[in-house]
Order: C-alpha cells, then structure tokens, then sequence
C-alpha cells in the first residue's frame, strides 16, 4: 500500500502544537540501554517513529526485550548479548550502527554490516573507527562486514575525532563508558542530543562530564544500573513547525521544548523578519506579510542544523532579495531543489551553495528524497497555488509524528490518501 500527501495553499496556521521526544535522542539513549546488563531501562516522551520501531528491532535481534506502549518503553537487558547485528536492519537505517560501541564495550566484540550511504551522502565511519582502535580494539573489514573486538576491556585513551560527527560522538562516549580508566574524547559534537545521551547515561552511573562542550571526558565504571528517563524535546520538529508558521502568515505555539536548543533558528528567522516571543517551554511564532532575504551557513551545533536547511529553503522563496544557504554537513543534501524548481523556484546551485530569490511557487507531483526534504516539500506545498502531491512518505514517517494530522489541527488543507 503507498501512500501520498495532497497539499494545498491555504489559510495562515494558527494554534498550538505539543512537539514530541526526539527521534535523534532516543535512538543513540535505546543503544546505550545494553550497556545496563541484567537489567532494565525505562523510557518516557519516545516518539512513535518507523526509526524507533527499527531499532527495538535491532536490540531484539541482540537478545533485548522491547516493550513499547504509547510514548513510553521499557527495555530489559540480559546479562549476555549477541555481537551480531542483522543486515537487513542497518541497512534500513544508518543510526543502527550505534550499538556498536555498546556491544564492544559490553561484550568485548562487535560485528556490523557496512552501512551504505544514503540520499544525502558517502556517510563514511572512519572516525568511529579510529576511535575504537584508539580504545584498543582491533577492526576488520571483510566482505562489507565491521569485525570488532578487543582482549579483555577498552583502555581508556584520549583521542581527538578531526570533525565533530555526532554518531562518533555517541558510540565512542558509550563505548568509553565501561572502558577501564579515563577516557577524553577531544573535537566531539556539541549537539543538545549528545547532553541527553550523557545524563542517560549518568542516570544509570556512568561517570561523563563535559557534554556539550568540544571536551567530554569519562571515567570508566564497571556495571550500570536501571533508570527511568524522559527523552529530550525534538528542536527539529519544533523548526519545522515555526516555519510552518512563518511561511503561511500563520499564528503558532510550538509548546514542550527547549528554546535554547532552537537558537541557531530563532536567530536566521528574526533576521528574516519573523516575529517570535520566546517562553520557558514554548515558542509563538507569528509569520508577518513580507520578509528580508539572509545568508544561512550549515554546520555543527551551535551553528545551523542541517536538518534544518531544506525546511528553511522553502522559507527563503518568501523572502525580498536574494538569499543564499550553504550546506556543509552532507555533501549531497540539495537534492530537494530540482523538486522545488519544478515547483517554480527557480534555485540555482554552485557547489554546495544554494541561491534563492523570492519565487511563487505551483503545485506539482513532487517526491520526498529524505525524511527533511518530505518536510520541506510539505511547507513549499502550504504557499504553492493549486495542488501539492508528495509520494515516498516512508522517509516522512521516519522522523515525524503524524505530521499531516498536526497540520490539518493547525488549519492546513492538507490530507494523506492511501492509494
Ligand atoms: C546525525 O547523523 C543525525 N542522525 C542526522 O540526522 C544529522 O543530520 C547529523 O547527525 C548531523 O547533525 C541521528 O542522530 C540519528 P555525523 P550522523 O556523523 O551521526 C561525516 C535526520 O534527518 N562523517 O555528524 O550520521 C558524514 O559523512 C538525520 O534526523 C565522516 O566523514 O552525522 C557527514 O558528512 C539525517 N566520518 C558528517 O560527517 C564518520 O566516521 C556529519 O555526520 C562519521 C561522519
């Protein structure tokens, strides 16, 4: 059965929106639950995404029990996991390769199939790698298969990753977590999603400190205990709902987030011209008749998120003057464009910097390339006259929660017809 999304121009969207945990918190926290062996993790605010679903798969296939019920699960460890991590799955998604570290740490050895890249880039694992080597394990690669394994335990080390990769980040923090010593892991990720893998996992005693800066340091224990632990808000949907907002004119409350997380946005859309009041928990985002055109570099957190950029491009199409968005992260995350252009945006590429003028948009048959481009169309189909038809929703499906359902609360004439 596929399914289709049909979108059209329509009233400003006004209302609230309770944004749900995050895809890119829980999935490195469901990882790192096998290090707590013989025992049990409770989690709250999951988000009930197709990626979860394939990684309670993933520890399933290890030996885990998953019990998923509404937002919350419940994942029990047993004291001996298997080291084998099914094909099939890792390749259905890359975030598989998180348990990595745990297994290595835990069990002394790893095997994983070689995640091929995807839409948006190579997405090699040569800092991860490295690192695993760094804390003394011995890598091999046969036949597309990543044999890891160490003697006894991993040595803590220090080792500098050369770029701040996030998953990197999470695997060598949770392999270092049992490691024996101290290990300083220089040059990580600074991403708010790399501060909750850190309090989960001190929530179940590990002992890491520096989350969030470029220096995460952690001392390594022996065991893990249980815990129960509430998933951080995703900053990502949050963004795609305040542009929603900004690009219908529309009147929002994004509601159960963290502000601060959004900064790197709420500072581009105030450039823009986007009028924000900024809450403890909660952001309103009131979209104004016109807008400025600006520069928006990609990067590693606090810089702008790439998971941002292909919602944001559809933004830049309202804006007076010529804007430019310069993608740094992936080396072939554009592919959103050619859909936008048949929609009549007019971008041009040169290399990895995207130029946009302000363009009136009509609807067309437009298919989602990645779970950021679904979303990006999905707003470029909110301000384009006529209809809007977007196919491969699998890749929405990843990454929100009934996305077209939160629209339609909010005012959208928006619907997902079943073919
Ligand atoms: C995480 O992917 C996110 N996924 C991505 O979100 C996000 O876009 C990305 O971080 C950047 O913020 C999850 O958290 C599950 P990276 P990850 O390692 O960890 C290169 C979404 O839409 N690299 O920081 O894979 C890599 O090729 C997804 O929710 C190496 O060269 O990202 C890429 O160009 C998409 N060698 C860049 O670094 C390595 O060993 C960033 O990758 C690892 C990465």
């Amino acid at each position: 059965m596929s399914e289709y999304i049909i979108v059209q121009k329509g009233n400003p969207l006004v209302g609230e929106v309770q944004i749900e945990g995050a895809k890119n918190a829980v999935l490195p926290i469901m990882a790192a639950s096998l290090l707590a062996k013989g025992s049990s993790v409770s989690l709250e605010r999951v988000p009930l995404l197709t990626d979860v679903q394939t990684m309670a798969a993933v520890l399933s296939n290890l030996g885990a029990r998953v019990m998923h019920s509404e937002n919350n699960m419940e994942i029990m460890i047993p004291e001996k996991l298997q080291t084998q991590t099914p094909e099939h799955l890792i390749s259905k998604m890359r975030a598989s390769i998180l348990v990595m570290g745990a297994l290595l740490t835990r069990e002394g050895k790893a095997s994983v199939v070689m995640p091929g890249g995807c839409a948006i880039g190579s997405r090699p694992l040569d800092i991860h790698l490295r690192g695993f080597e760094a804390l003394g394990a011995k890598i091999q690669l046969s036949h597309g298969v990543i044999e890891a394994s160490v003697v006894g335990r991993l040595k803590g080390t220090t080792y500098n990753l050369g770029f701040p990769s996030v998953g990197a980040t999470e695997n060598l923090m949770i392999a270092a977590t049992l490691a024996e010593g101290v290990t300083v892991l220089q040059g990580v990720a600074r991403e708010p999603e790399i501060i909750d893998l850190a309090n989960f996992l001190n929530a179940m005693g590990a002992k890491i400190h520096g989350a969030g800066t470029d220096i995460i340091e952690i001392h390594g224990v022996d065991t893990l205990h249980e815990c129960q632990y509430e998933i951080l808000s995703d900053r990502i949907e949050a963004g795609t709902f305040m542009v929603a907002a900004a690009i219908t004119g529309g009147d929002i409350i994004i509601k159960n987030i963290v502000p601060d997380h959004l900064q790197p946005l709420t500072s581009k859309l105030q450039q823009i011209g986007v009028e924000m009041t900024v809450g403890t928990d909660w952001i309103g985002v009131k979209g104004m008749p016109s807008y400025r055109a600006v520069d928006i570099k990609t990067g590693p957190h606090p810089h702008f998120p790439t998971d941002m950029q292909s919602q944001m491009l559809a933004l830049l199409l309202c804006c007076e003057g010529v804007s430019t968005l310069t993608e740094t992260i992936f080396e072939n995350r554009f592919m959103h464009i050619e859909q936008l252009n048949h929609m009549g945006a007019q971008i041009t590429v040169d290399a990895n910097i995207a130029i946009i003028t302000k363009q009136r948009l009509h609807g067309m048959r437009v298919k989602a390339t990645d779970l950021r481009s679904a979303a990006g169309l999905v707003l470029a189909g909110l301000i384009a006259d006529g209809e809007t038809k977007i196919e491969q929703l699998h890749h929405l499906d990843r990454g929100y929660v009934d996305f077209v359902g939160k629209l339609q609360k909010l005012g959208a004439t928006i619907s997902r017809i079943e073919r």
